[in-house]
Protein backbone atom coordinates (compact mmCIF):
# COMPACT_ATOMS: atom_id res chain seq x y z
CA UNK A 1 0.00 0.00 0.00
CA UNK A 2 2.59 2.39 0.88
CA UNK A 3 4.23 2.24 -2.21
CA UNK A 4 1.89 3.80 -4.01
CA UNK A 5 1.98 6.83 -1.48
CA UNK A 6 5.08 7.76 -2.19
CA UNK A 7 8.57 6.52 -2.58
CA UNK A 8 11.45 5.84 0.10
CA UNK A 9 14.51 7.73 -0.09
CA UNK A 10 17.74 7.14 1.75
CA UNK A 11 20.18 10.54 2.31
CA UNK A 12 23.97 9.22 2.54
CA UNK A 13 25.77 11.91 4.78
CA UNK A 14 29.66 11.66 3.93
CA UNK A 15 30.49 15.60 4.00
CA UNK A 16 33.02 14.92 7.03
CA UNK A 17 36.40 15.33 6.84
CA UNK A 18 37.24 12.38 9.61
CA UNK A 19 39.66 14.60 11.04
CA UNK A 20 39.83 11.89 13.95
CA UNK A 21 40.58 8.90 11.53
CA UNK A 22 43.36 10.86 10.09
CA UNK A 23 43.54 9.67 6.67
CA UNK A 24 44.82 11.03 3.62
CA UNK A 25 41.24 11.54 2.69
CA UNK A 26 38.12 11.49 4.11
CA UNK A 27 37.54 8.17 5.66
CA UNK A 28 34.88 7.19 3.73
CA UNK A 29 37.22 7.29 1.28
CA UNK A 30 39.48 4.55 2.50
CA UNK A 31 39.60 0.88 1.34
CA UNK A 32 38.47 -1.95 3.76
CA UNK A 33 38.09 -5.64 1.83
CA UNK A 34 38.92 -4.23 -1.68
CA UNK A 35 37.15 -1.14 -1.94
CA UNK A 36 36.16 2.33 -0.15
CA UNK A 37 34.35 2.22 2.53
CA UNK A 38 31.31 4.38 1.23
CA UNK A 39 30.80 1.76 -1.40
CA UNK A 40 30.24 -1.10 1.04
CA UNK A 41 27.39 1.36 2.30
CA UNK A 42 25.85 2.71 -0.82
CA UNK A 43 25.82 -1.19 -1.95
CA UNK A 44 23.33 -2.19 1.18
CA UNK A 45 21.08 0.36 -0.37
CA UNK A 46 21.26 -0.21 -3.80
CA UNK A 47 20.56 -3.73 -3.44
CA UNK A 48 17.66 -3.07 -1.06
CA UNK A 49 14.27 -3.77 -2.44
CA UNK A 50 12.47 -1.58 -0.70
CA UNK A 51 14.83 1.45 -1.26
CA UNK A 52 14.04 4.01 -4.86
CA UNK A 53 16.72 6.45 -4.86
CA UNK A 54 20.14 7.52 -2.50
CA UNK A 55 21.01 11.11 -2.13
CA UNK A 56 24.43 11.64 -1.68
CA UNK A 57 26.07 14.44 0.55
CA UNK A 58 29.83 14.98 -0.04
CA UNK A 59 32.38 16.89 1.23
CA UNK A 60 32.79 19.84 -1.70
CA UNK A 61 36.70 18.89 -1.97
CA UNK A 62 36.21 15.26 -3.14
CA UNK A 63 33.15 15.45 -5.08
CA UNK A 64 34.72 14.54 -8.61
CA UNK A 65 36.04 11.39 -6.90
CA UNK A 66 32.23 10.74 -5.81
CA UNK A 67 31.47 11.02 -9.06
CA UNK A 68 34.34 8.55 -10.53
CA UNK A 69 33.10 6.05 -7.75
CA UNK A 70 29.41 6.34 -8.97
CA UNK A 71 30.50 6.43 -12.83
CA UNK A 72 32.61 2.96 -12.03
CA UNK A 73 29.70 0.98 -10.09
CA UNK A 74 26.98 2.31 -12.43
CA UNK A 75 24.80 2.23 -9.27
CA UNK A 76 21.01 2.87 -10.98
CA UNK A 77 19.76 4.63 -7.98
CA UNK A 78 21.81 7.62 -6.99
CA UNK A 79 19.66 10.78 -7.80
CA UNK A 80 21.83 13.35 -6.67
CA UNK A 81 25.13 14.33 -5.37
CA UNK A 82 25.46 17.46 -3.01
CA UNK A 83 27.69 19.68 -1.56
CA UNK A 84 27.78 18.73 2.43
CA UNK A 85 28.22 21.78 4.69
CA UNK A 86 30.22 22.23 7.73
CA UNK A 87 28.53 20.22 10.50
CA UNK A 88 26.36 17.14 10.18
CA UNK A 89 23.68 18.73 10.81
CA UNK A 90 24.01 20.88 7.81
CA UNK A 91 25.06 18.61 5.71
CA UNK A 92 22.04 16.47 6.20
CA UNK A 93 19.71 19.42 6.13
CA UNK A 94 20.94 19.94 2.50
CA UNK A 95 19.66 16.10 1.66
CA UNK A 96 16.58 16.87 3.38
CA UNK A 97 15.94 20.05 1.17
CA UNK A 98 16.95 18.17 -1.96
CA UNK A 99 14.31 15.65 -1.56
CA UNK A 100 11.85 15.61 -4.27
CA UNK A 101 8.29 15.79 -3.70
CA UNK A 102 7.44 12.29 -4.15
CA UNK A 103 9.51 10.75 -1.43
CA UNK A 104 7.50 10.10 1.40
CA UNK A 105 9.70 8.21 3.34
CA UNK A 106 13.65 9.22 4.22
CA UNK A 107 16.41 7.52 5.99
CA UNK A 108 19.38 9.28 6.83
CA UNK A 109 22.56 7.23 7.43
CA UNK A 110 26.16 7.84 8.34
CA UNK A 111 28.41 7.16 5.03
CA UNK A 112 30.75 5.73 7.58
CA UNK A 113 28.65 2.42 8.71
CA UNK A 114 29.31 0.09 6.00
CA UNK A 115 27.81 -2.73 7.67
CA UNK A 116 23.93 -2.03 8.01
CA UNK A 117 21.93 -4.84 7.44
CA UNK A 118 19.38 -5.38 5.14
CA UNK A 119 16.75 -6.72 7.77
CA UNK A 120 17.17 -2.91 9.78
CA UNK A 121 16.63 -1.09 7.02
CA UNK A 122 13.98 -3.31 6.06
CA UNK A 123 12.36 -2.71 9.63
CA UNK A 124 12.78 0.92 9.91
CA UNK A 125 11.02 1.68 6.29
CA UNK A 126 8.00 -0.71 7.99
CA UNK A 127 7.89 1.19 11.25
CA UNK A 128 8.09 4.62 9.20
CA UNK A 129 3.89 3.24 8.26
CA UNK A 130 2.81 3.67 12.01
CA UNK A 131 5.47 5.94 13.25
CA UNK A 132 6.87 9.50 11.84
CA UNK A 133 10.42 8.97 13.33
CA UNK A 134 12.07 5.99 13.82
CA UNK A 135 15.70 5.91 15.61
CA UNK A 136 18.46 2.88 15.62
CA UNK A 137 20.02 1.85 18.58
CA UNK A 138 21.65 -1.39 20.63
CA UNK A 139 21.85 -1.79 24.69
CA UNK A 140 25.19 -0.19 26.46
CA UNK A 141 27.00 -3.08 28.05
CA UNK A 142 29.02 -0.32 29.79
CA UNK A 143 27.98 1.85 32.53
CA UNK A 144 27.34 4.76 31.23
CA UNK A 145 27.98 7.82 34.37
CA UNK A 146 27.23 11.09 33.62
CA UNK A 147 30.26 13.59 35.68
CA UNK A 148 30.30 17.39 35.76
CA UNK A 149 33.09 19.94 34.72
CA UNK A 150 35.65 18.76 37.83
CA UNK A 151 35.19 15.12 36.79
CA UNK A 152 33.24 13.94 40.00
CA UNK A 153 30.44 12.28 39.05
CA UNK A 154 27.10 13.93 38.90
CA UNK A 155 24.76 10.88 37.91
CA UNK A 156 24.51 7.28 37.06
CA UNK A 157 21.05 6.78 34.83
CA UNK A 158 19.86 3.21 35.47
CA UNK A 159 20.98 1.35 32.09
CA UNK A 160 17.97 -0.47 31.44
CA UNK A 161 16.77 2.84 29.71
CA UNK A 162 19.69 3.72 28.29
CA UNK A 163 20.72 2.72 24.96
CA UNK A 164 23.82 3.70 22.13
CA UNK A 165 22.46 5.73 18.99
CA UNK A 166 23.33 4.48 15.21
CA UNK A 167 22.26 5.38 12.02
CA UNK A 168 20.27 5.00 9.35
CA UNK A 169 17.35 6.77 11.42
CA UNK A 170 14.00 7.11 9.30
CA UNK A 171 11.57 10.21 9.19
CA UNK A 172 8.27 11.01 7.15
CA UNK A 173 9.73 13.71 4.70
CA UNK A 174 7.99 16.29 5.93
CA UNK A 175 8.27 15.93 9.51
CA UNK A 176 12.35 15.87 9.50
CA UNK A 177 11.53 18.87 6.90
CA UNK A 178 10.09 21.31 9.25
CA UNK A 179 12.69 20.06 11.89
CA UNK A 180 15.59 21.20 9.57
CA UNK A 181 13.28 24.33 8.91
CA UNK A 182 12.66 24.90 12.90
CA UNK A 183 16.67 24.56 13.41
CA UNK A 184 17.64 26.34 11.04
CA UNK A 185 15.75 29.35 11.71
CA UNK A 186 16.59 29.58 15.37
CA UNK A 187 20.40 29.17 13.97
CA UNK A 188 21.10 25.54 15.78
CA UNK A 189 23.35 23.78 13.43
CA UNK A 190 25.26 21.41 15.92
CA UNK A 191 22.83 18.03 16.19
CA UNK A 192 24.44 15.05 16.55
CA UNK A 193 21.89 12.76 14.71
CA UNK A 194 18.63 14.03 13.06
CA UNK A 195 16.16 12.35 15.88
CA UNK A 196 17.83 15.32 18.12
CA UNK A 197 15.93 17.61 15.75
CA UNK A 198 12.11 15.66 16.58
CA UNK A 199 12.92 15.92 19.94
CA UNK A 200 14.24 19.47 20.32
CA UNK A 201 10.94 20.99 18.42
CA UNK A 202 8.82 17.82 19.79
CA UNK A 203 7.82 16.97 16.61
CA UNK A 204 6.45 13.27 17.52
CA UNK A 205 7.18 10.04 18.90
CA UNK A 206 10.43 8.60 18.10
CA UNK A 207 10.16 4.46 18.04
CA UNK A 208 12.92 2.85 18.33
CA UNK A 209 14.18 -0.65 17.11
CA UNK A 210 16.92 -2.54 17.77
CA UNK A 211 20.03 -1.93 15.75
CA UNK A 212 23.11 -4.45 15.59
CA UNK A 213 26.40 -4.51 17.45
CA UNK A 214 28.64 -4.98 14.44
CA UNK A 215 26.99 -1.41 13.00
CA UNK A 216 29.99 0.17 14.14
CA UNK A 217 30.99 3.47 12.46
CA UNK A 218 34.00 4.13 11.39
CA UNK A 219 36.00 6.90 13.67
CA UNK A 220 39.19 6.25 15.01
CA UNK A 221 42.03 4.23 13.16
CA UNK A 222 42.34 1.15 14.74
CA UNK A 223 38.21 0.64 13.33
CA UNK A 224 39.75 -0.18 10.25
CA UNK A 225 41.48 -3.58 12.03
CA UNK A 226 37.58 -3.97 13.31
CA UNK A 227 35.88 -3.21 10.62
CA UNK A 228 38.36 -5.67 8.47
CA UNK A 229 37.86 -8.41 10.52
CA UNK A 230 34.00 -8.12 10.31
CA UNK A 231 34.32 -7.92 6.82
CA UNK A 232 35.81 -11.14 7.18
CA UNK A 233 34.11 -12.48 9.84
CA UNK A 234 30.65 -11.81 8.39
CA UNK A 235 28.32 -14.19 7.30
CA UNK A 236 24.84 -14.18 5.77
CA UNK A 237 22.28 -16.26 6.16
CA UNK A 238 19.80 -17.49 3.68
CA UNK A 239 17.60 -14.61 5.56
CA UNK A 240 19.75 -11.97 4.61
CA UNK A 241 19.50 -12.42 0.75
CA UNK A 242 16.79 -14.95 -0.17
CA UNK A 243 13.06 -14.69 -0.50
CA UNK A 244 12.27 -17.55 2.04
CA UNK A 245 8.18 -17.63 1.02
CA UNK A 246 9.24 -17.95 -2.35
CA UNK A 247 12.30 -20.64 -1.77
CA UNK A 248 10.04 -22.99 -3.61
CA UNK A 249 9.64 -20.90 -6.65
CA UNK A 250 13.31 -20.07 -6.20
CA UNK A 251 13.76 -23.87 -6.93
CA UNK A 252 12.49 -23.93 -9.62
CA UNK A 253 14.91 -22.14 -11.79
CA UNK A 254 17.00 -25.11 -11.33
CA UNK A 255 15.28 -26.47 -14.40
CA UNK A 256 17.67 -27.45 -17.08
CA UNK A 257 20.17 -25.79 -16.00
CA UNK A 258 23.75 -27.86 -15.86
CA UNK A 259 24.97 -28.05 -12.45
CA UNK A 260 28.27 -29.72 -11.84
CA UNK A 261 28.96 -31.11 -8.10
CA UNK A 262 32.34 -32.51 -7.14
CA UNK A 263 32.31 -34.69 -4.17
CA UNK A 264 28.74 -35.19 -5.22
CA UNK A 265 28.05 -39.02 -5.08
CA UNK A 266 27.75 -39.14 -1.02
CA UNK A 267 27.17 -37.08 1.68
CA UNK A 268 25.87 -33.51 1.25
CA UNK A 269 27.05 -33.53 -2.22
CA UNK A 270 24.63 -36.63 -2.95
CA UNK A 271 21.55 -34.37 -1.41
CA UNK A 272 22.62 -31.44 -3.57
CA UNK A 273 22.13 -33.72 -6.65
CA UNK A 274 18.85 -35.21 -5.58
CA UNK A 275 17.62 -32.21 -5.28
CA UNK A 276 18.92 -31.12 -8.81
CA UNK A 277 17.55 -34.22 -10.61
CA UNK A 278 14.37 -33.49 -8.96
CA UNK A 279 14.09 -29.95 -9.76
CA UNK A 280 14.67 -31.40 -13.50
CA UNK A 281 18.45 -30.18 -13.79
CA UNK A 282 20.92 -31.80 -15.82
CA UNK A 283 23.45 -33.01 -13.03
CA UNK A 284 26.62 -34.11 -13.01
CA UNK A 285 28.31 -35.43 -9.64
CA UNK A 286 31.68 -36.30 -9.82
CA UNK A 287 34.12 -37.89 -6.87
CA UNK A 288 36.75 -40.05 -6.68
CA UNK A 289 34.72 -42.92 -7.33
CA UNK A 290 33.93 -41.43 -10.49
CA UNK A 291 37.40 -40.90 -11.10
CA UNK A 292 37.41 -37.57 -10.35
CA UNK A 293 40.36 -36.60 -8.30
CA UNK A 294 40.27 -33.10 -7.61
CA UNK A 295 43.70 -32.78 -6.57
CA UNK A 296 44.32 -33.28 -10.03
CA UNK A 297 43.86 -29.77 -12.62
CA UNK A 298 43.92 -32.04 -15.34
CA UNK A 299 40.72 -34.35 -13.70
CA UNK A 300 38.91 -30.98 -13.00
CA UNK A 301 39.13 -30.03 -15.60
CA UNK A 302 38.31 -32.78 -18.04
CA UNK A 303 35.38 -33.46 -16.44
CA UNK A 304 33.80 -29.65 -17.30
CA UNK A 305 35.08 -29.99 -20.76
CA UNK A 306 33.03 -33.22 -20.87
CA UNK A 307 29.90 -31.47 -19.50
CA UNK A 308 30.41 -28.17 -21.69
CA UNK A 309 30.62 -30.40 -24.81
CA UNK A 310 27.64 -32.26 -24.08
CA UNK A 311 25.17 -29.28 -23.02
CA UNK A 312 27.02 -26.20 -24.46
CA UNK A 313 26.84 -24.17 -21.37
CA UNK A 314 27.59 -25.09 -17.00
CA UNK A 315 25.69 -22.97 -15.18
CA UNK A 316 26.40 -24.12 -11.23
CA UNK A 317 29.03 -25.55 -10.54
CA UNK A 318 29.62 -26.88 -6.93
CA UNK A 319 32.50 -28.30 -4.43
CA UNK A 320 31.65 -30.32 -1.35
CA UNK A 321 34.61 -32.64 -1.58
CA UNK A 322 36.40 -32.31 1.79
CA UNK A 323 38.62 -34.67 3.78
CA UNK A 324 39.08 -34.32 7.92
CA UNK A 325 41.47 -35.94 9.38
CA UNK A 326 41.53 -35.79 13.29
CA UNK A 327 45.27 -35.78 15.10
CA UNK A 328 47.40 -33.60 16.80
CA UNK A 329 50.11 -32.56 14.31
CA UNK A 330 53.11 -34.48 16.05
CA UNK A 331 51.65 -37.49 15.11
CA UNK A 332 49.63 -36.83 11.81
CA UNK A 333 51.23 -38.41 8.84
CA UNK A 334 52.34 -36.27 6.22
CA UNK A 335 50.15 -38.09 3.55
CA UNK A 336 47.35 -36.95 5.98
CA UNK A 337 48.06 -33.30 5.83
CA UNK A 338 49.12 -32.95 2.50
CA UNK A 339 46.12 -34.90 1.40
CA UNK A 340 43.25 -32.57 3.12
CA UNK A 341 45.44 -29.01 1.78
CA UNK A 342 45.38 -30.44 -1.60
CA UNK A 343 41.59 -31.87 -1.38
CA UNK A 344 40.05 -29.06 0.38
CA UNK A 345 42.08 -26.14 -0.71
CA UNK A 346 43.81 -27.14 -3.96
CA UNK A 347 40.94 -28.70 -5.06
CA UNK A 348 38.62 -25.26 -4.59
CA UNK A 349 41.30 -23.16 -6.63
CA UNK A 350 41.34 -25.89 -9.48
CA UNK A 351 37.60 -25.93 -9.76
CA UNK A 352 37.47 -22.58 -9.37
CA UNK A 353 40.12 -21.93 -12.42
CA UNK A 354 39.10 -24.48 -14.81
CA UNK A 355 35.04 -23.17 -14.48
CA UNK A 356 35.55 -19.75 -14.87
CA UNK A 357 35.67 -19.75 -19.31
CA UNK A 358 32.23 -21.79 -19.05
CA UNK A 359 30.76 -19.20 -16.11
CA UNK A 360 31.53 -16.30 -17.67
CA UNK A 361 29.36 -17.55 -20.35
CA UNK A 362 26.44 -18.17 -18.46
CA UNK A 363 27.21 -15.78 -15.90
CA UNK A 364 27.06 -18.57 -13.09
CA UNK A 365 28.07 -19.31 -9.81
CA UNK A 366 30.60 -21.01 -8.20
CA UNK A 367 29.90 -22.64 -4.35
CA UNK A 368 32.71 -23.58 -1.96
CA UNK A 369 32.94 -25.08 1.60
CA UNK A 370 34.03 -23.87 4.59
CA UNK A 371 33.54 -24.66 8.07
CA UNK A 372 32.84 -22.75 11.39
CA UNK A 373 36.69 -23.80 12.11
CA UNK A 374 37.72 -21.27 9.91
CA UNK A 375 37.56 -18.12 12.18
CA UNK A 376 40.13 -19.80 14.41
CA UNK A 377 41.63 -23.02 14.24
CA UNK A 378 40.68 -25.86 16.24
CA UNK A 379 42.78 -28.37 18.34
CA UNK A 380 43.68 -31.75 16.51
CA UNK A 381 42.67 -31.01 12.98
CA UNK A 382 44.81 -28.40 12.12
CA UNK A 383 45.46 -29.08 8.92
CA UNK A 384 41.62 -28.91 8.20
CA UNK A 385 40.89 -25.84 10.28
CA UNK A 386 43.96 -23.92 7.96
CA UNK A 387 42.31 -25.18 4.71
CA UNK A 388 38.93 -23.75 5.41
CA UNK A 389 40.90 -20.27 6.39
CA UNK A 390 41.87 -20.78 3.24
CA UNK A 391 38.77 -20.59 1.12
CA UNK A 392 37.71 -18.45 2.93
CA UNK A 393 40.51 -16.26 1.89
CA UNK A 394 40.41 -18.01 -1.42
CA UNK A 395 36.83 -16.80 -1.73
CA UNK A 396 36.80 -13.31 -0.95
CA UNK A 397 40.10 -12.40 -2.91
CA UNK A 398 38.44 -14.43 -6.25
CA UNK A 399 34.93 -12.71 -6.46
CA UNK A 400 36.53 -9.07 -6.84
CA UNK A 401 39.07 -10.68 -9.49
CA UNK A 402 35.74 -12.58 -11.07
CA UNK A 403 33.04 -9.74 -10.73
CA UNK A 404 33.36 -7.85 -14.13
CA UNK A 405 32.93 -11.06 -15.66
CA UNK A 406 29.44 -11.52 -14.35
CA UNK A 407 30.39 -14.94 -11.90
CA UNK A 408 29.65 -15.18 -8.54
CA UNK A 409 31.42 -17.01 -5.99
CA UNK A 410 30.81 -18.00 -2.24
CA UNK A 411 31.32 -20.79 0.18
CA UNK A 412 29.03 -22.41 2.66
CA UNK A 413 29.54 -22.68 6.35
CA UNK A 414 27.35 -25.84 7.97
CA UNK A 415 27.22 -26.62 11.57
CA UNK A 416 28.23 -29.92 12.34
CA UNK A 417 26.22 -32.21 9.79
CA UNK A 418 25.15 -35.64 9.47
CA UNK A 419 27.66 -36.94 7.17
CA UNK A 420 29.58 -40.76 6.54
CA UNK A 421 32.56 -37.79 6.79
CA UNK A 422 31.40 -36.66 10.57
CA UNK A 423 30.40 -39.88 11.42
CA UNK A 424 33.51 -41.78 10.82
CA UNK A 425 35.66 -39.05 12.63
CA UNK A 426 33.42 -38.53 15.76
CA UNK A 427 31.42 -41.67 16.42
CA UNK A 428 27.98 -41.71 16.99
CA UNK A 429 26.45 -38.16 18.37
CA UNK A 430 23.11 -37.18 19.39
CA UNK A 431 21.15 -36.89 16.46
CA UNK A 432 18.85 -33.86 17.75
CA UNK A 433 22.47 -32.03 17.65
CA UNK A 434 23.26 -32.57 13.98
CA UNK A 435 22.11 -30.91 10.92
CA UNK A 436 20.24 -33.07 8.30
CA UNK A 437 22.86 -33.13 4.84
CA UNK A 438 19.58 -32.39 3.00
CA UNK A 439 19.30 -28.46 4.96
CA UNK A 440 23.04 -28.02 3.72
CA UNK A 441 22.20 -28.59 0.58
CA UNK A 442 18.82 -26.75 -0.17
CA UNK A 443 21.02 -23.55 1.31
CA UNK A 444 23.59 -24.47 -1.10
CA UNK A 445 21.06 -24.27 -4.28
CA UNK A 446 20.02 -21.00 -2.64
CA UNK A 447 23.24 -19.36 -2.15
CA UNK A 448 24.15 -20.67 -5.98
CA UNK A 449 20.93 -19.52 -7.50
CA UNK A 450 21.29 -15.80 -5.57
CA UNK A 451 22.91 -12.73 -6.60
CA UNK A 452 25.51 -12.73 -3.54
CA UNK A 453 28.93 -12.91 -4.00
CA UNK A 454 31.71 -12.99 -1.91
CA UNK A 455 29.80 -14.09 1.02
CA UNK A 456 29.93 -16.99 3.35
CA UNK A 457 27.00 -18.31 4.04
CA UNK A 458 25.94 -19.97 7.29
CA UNK A 459 23.84 -22.87 7.72
CA UNK A 460 22.34 -23.04 11.57
CA UNK A 461 19.70 -26.22 13.09
CA UNK A 462 18.00 -23.50 15.32
CA UNK A 463 17.19 -21.41 12.04
CA UNK A 464 18.02 -22.49 8.34
CA UNK A 465 16.89 -26.05 9.14
CA UNK A 466 13.42 -25.07 11.11
CA UNK A 467 12.59 -22.66 8.06
CA UNK A 468 12.91 -25.75 5.81
CA UNK A 469 11.40 -27.60 8.11
CA UNK A 470 8.34 -25.18 8.27
CA UNK A 471 8.06 -25.21 4.80
CA UNK A 472 7.91 -29.30 4.66
CA UNK A 473 11.01 -29.31 2.31
CA UNK A 474 13.11 -31.79 5.23
N1 LIG B 1 29.29 14.36 8.09
C1 LIG B 1 28.78 15.17 7.08
N2 LIG B 1 29.06 16.51 7.08
C2 LIG B 1 29.81 17.05 8.06
C3 LIG B 1 30.29 16.26 9.10
C4 LIG B 1 30.01 14.90 9.09
O1 LIG B 1 28.11 14.66 6.17
N3 LIG B 1 30.07 18.34 8.00
C5 LIG B 1 29.05 12.91 8.02
C6 LIG B 1 30.36 12.14 7.97
O2 LIG B 1 30.87 12.08 6.64
C7 LIG B 1 29.99 10.80 8.54
C8 LIG B 1 28.83 11.12 9.48
O3 LIG B 1 28.42 12.44 9.18
O4 LIG B 1 29.56 9.90 7.55
C9 LIG B 1 29.21 10.94 10.95
O5 LIG B 1 30.18 11.91 11.31
P1 LIG B 1 31.62 11.63 11.93
O6 LIG B 1 31.80 10.21 12.24
O7 LIG B 1 31.85 12.65 12.98
O8 LIG B 1 32.57 11.92 10.64
P2 LIG B 1 33.58 13.12 10.42
O9 LIG B 1 32.96 14.40 10.86
O10 LIG B 1 34.03 13.02 9.00
O11 LIG B 1 34.80 12.71 11.35
P3 LIG B 1 35.52 13.62 12.47
O12 LIG B 1 34.44 14.12 13.38
O13 LIG B 1 36.51 12.71 13.12
O14 LIG B 1 36.19 14.75 11.70
MG1 LIG C 1 32.38 14.74 12.97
Amino acid sequence: MERNEGKTAVIILAGGKGERFGYEKPKQFAKIAGRTIIEHTIEKFEEHPLIDEIYVVVNPHYYDLMIEIVKRNQYRKIKKILYGGDTRQVSSRIGVYALEESIRKVLIHDAVRPFIKTNIITNIIKKLDTYSAVDVAIPTSDTIIKVDDKQYIKEIPDRKYLRRGQTPQGFIRDIIYKAHKLAESEGFENAPDDCTLIARYKLGKIYVIDGDELNIKITYPHDVYIADRVFQLNRLSILDFADIANIKNLLRRLEKKVLVIFGGTSGIGKEISNIGEEEKAFVYPFSRKTGVDVRRYDCVNKALQDVYERHGRIDLVINTAGILKISPLTTASIDDIKEQIEVNLLGSMYITKASMPYLKESRGSITLFTSSSYTRGRENYSPYSASKAGVVNFVQAIADEIHDMGIRINAICPERTKTPMRVKNFGMEPEETLLHPKTVAYVTLITALSNITGQIVDVRKTREEKILRDLGLI
